[in-house]
């Protein structure tokens, strides 16, 4: 594996001259202050740390944050030789400038086209063009559940896990593309890339491997892990978090686009991206795990984004009152982008347009559709975007006394970007509207609470679930629930052998056979 500086020697370390000079020039050289008191077991991984980390990059990166966060006019105060020429901005206007979503720009999924749209994503995915990428990197903080949130139980009677679900998915969507395209089952696959972090890798992939892969082939599987980046003081020096340890966060959802570019492994040299390339995969629907509604590579969003020529794509819900808080994806000047609920002004939150439906409706789900082409150009964007300030008290080691401190107030920052960032460099990005009680459940919460709690999504799944076999046909006596599990069906369909039965009892359908002992 390469270093991100580039400075090997032929023993297999880092170069270490060159690494203190890069450090240097980039006006970070402090991180050496303690090098001759490490032990060599200590110099040792803390020089691979710091050769691991793009020092100009992060230079860049705090540039940009800052010049985002201030007034022009306070650059100045920057301290050199962090001041560079090409210090730019996001191309966003601010939340006030921003403007309703214009009707043009998006369609539904509801529309008689979407029939069309299925179809073309059905063939893209049986060309083997498809991928998906999941982002599971998250700690599920407000969840509180010790394992990653795509493990999560949500009660069903199947038992099965968020991912569970979304490998069934992947896999029933294998066979109707399949059958689509009159190809054989094992002769579709789609790929599955499960972005990971530090605290979710090792426990994801090991439940992955004790699943057996939940049927599907392993090697169509392929882990990779977000990016930290170093915490940085007011004034953009990299903070030590021992003598000789960076302090490094992680780099937010957003961190996605760089992880893409880098090896998925410490054993390979493959990279998610050199991945796409190698295979031929042209279009990626990417999701997040705590969505138990997602439709896994949605052909009828894949079609639409394909038949509209679209680089970049986002399905949206309506937002239901002024006060939700979600983003909602808004005109910013000549593009689009997410305006999060704490920035959008009040009265913006409650304008309304001439139906009387909020003008700011467009609720964002982070439920994207790239092409690889453009997945390959947003490396040149990042040099322009700014990633988000987020100030914390953070421990650190004082460089002139040495000392451990923690800090009462905030005296560093911790930089993150989200993936939404991307859209304002996006010419056109394609809108597309979906039901939310079809599409959207979001899981956030500690089990009891009001909302996106385990509770809603367990609701909001059987209920999407009992209205497909009430439309295929099928009635319930009081109190029952019957799970249809993905192996039945991906959105509803094949579920004609349920017509005329009346359900009894509750449990799970994975096919006919599953019938008779619920009626
Ligand atoms: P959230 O922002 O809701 O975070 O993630 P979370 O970790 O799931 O929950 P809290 O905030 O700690 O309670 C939305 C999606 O983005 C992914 C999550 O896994 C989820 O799919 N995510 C979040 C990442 O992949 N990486 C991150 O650094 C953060």
């Amino acid at each position: 594996m390469t270093h991100s500086n580039g400075h090997a020697n032929p023993n297999g370390g880092p170069d270490l001259a060159a690494l203190r000079q890069a450090y240097e020039e980039a006006g970070q050289g402090h991180v050496f202050t303690f090098w001759d008191k490490l032990t060599p077991a200590e110099q040792g991984p803390f020089a691979a740390e710091l050769a691991s980390i793009d020092v100009k990059r992060v230079n860049r990166i705090y540039r940009n944050a800052m010049a985002a966060e201030a007034p022009a006019a306070d650059l100045t105060g920057l301290a050199p030789p962090l001041v560079g020429k090409d210090i730019s901005r996001s191309p966003s206007p601010t939340p006030e400038e921003a403007g309703p979503l214009p009707a043009s720009a998006v369609a539904s999924s509801d529309s008689p086209d979407a029939a069309r749209w299925r179809d073309v994503g059905l063939r893209a995915i049986a060309d083997g063009t498809v991928a998906v990428l999941l982002l599971a990197g998250g700690q599920g903080s407000r969840l509180g559940s010790p394992n990653p949130k795509g493990m999560y139980d949500l009660g069903l009677p199947s038992s099965k896990s968020l991912f569970a679900y979304q490998a069934g998915r992947i896999r029933k969507l294998q066979a109707l593309a399949a059958q689509h395209a009159g190809k054989d089952d094992k002769d579709v696959r789609l790929r599955w890339y499960v972005m990971t972090s530090g605290p979710t890798r090792a426990v994801t992939e090991a439940y992955f491997a004790e699943m057996d892969y939940f049927g599907l082939d392993s090697n169509d599987v392929v882990f990779f892990e977000q990016g930290v980046l170093p915490a940085l003081s007011n004034d953009g020096k990299l903070l030590l978090a021992a003598p000789g340890k960076v302090f490094t966060a992680p780099d937010g959802n957003g961190g996605l686009y760089a992880a893409l570019r880098r090896p998925v492994n410490a054993n390979t040299d493959m990279t998610v991206l050199s991945d796409l390339h190698a295979r031929g995969i042209k279009y990626i629907h990417a999701y997040c795990v705590d969505n138990c509604l997602v439709k896994v590579a949605d052909p009828v969003f894949v079609g639409y984004c394909i038949e509209r020529d679209a680089q970049c794509g986002a399905k949206v819900v309506r937002k239901t009152v002024p006060t939700e808080s979600v983003g909602v994806i808004a005109k910013r000047g000549e593009a689009y982008g997410v305006i999060e609920y704490s920035e959008l002004p009040t009265a913006k939150a409650e304008q309304r347009d001439d139906k009387g439906d909020l003008a700011f409706w467009a609720a964002n789900i982070a439920n994207h559709f790239y092409t690889t082409a453009f997945l390959d150009t947003v490396e040149a964007m990042e040099r322009k975007m700014a990633f988000h300030i987020a100030r914390k008290k953070i421990p650190h080691v004082d460089i002139a006394s040495g000392q451990q401190l923690s800090p009462a107030e905030p005296n560093g920052m911790k930089l993150e970007m989200f993936i939404f960032d991307v859209f304002p460099f996006v010419p056109a990005l394609s809108v597309l509207e979906v039901s939310r009680a079809e599409e959207f459940s979001g899981l956030k919460n500690a089990p009891g609470s009001k909302s996106d709690s385990p509770e809603t999504s367990r609701r909001d799944l059987l209920a999407q679930q009992r209205r497909w076999l009430l439309a295929a046909g099928a009635t319930f006596a009081d109190g029952v629930e019957v799970e249809v599990t993905p192996e039945a069906s991906y959105g509803g369909e094949g579920l004609e052998y349920v017509a005329g039965k009346h359900f009894v009892r509750s449990g799970a359908i994975s096919g006919p056979d599953d019938v008779a002992a619920l009626v």
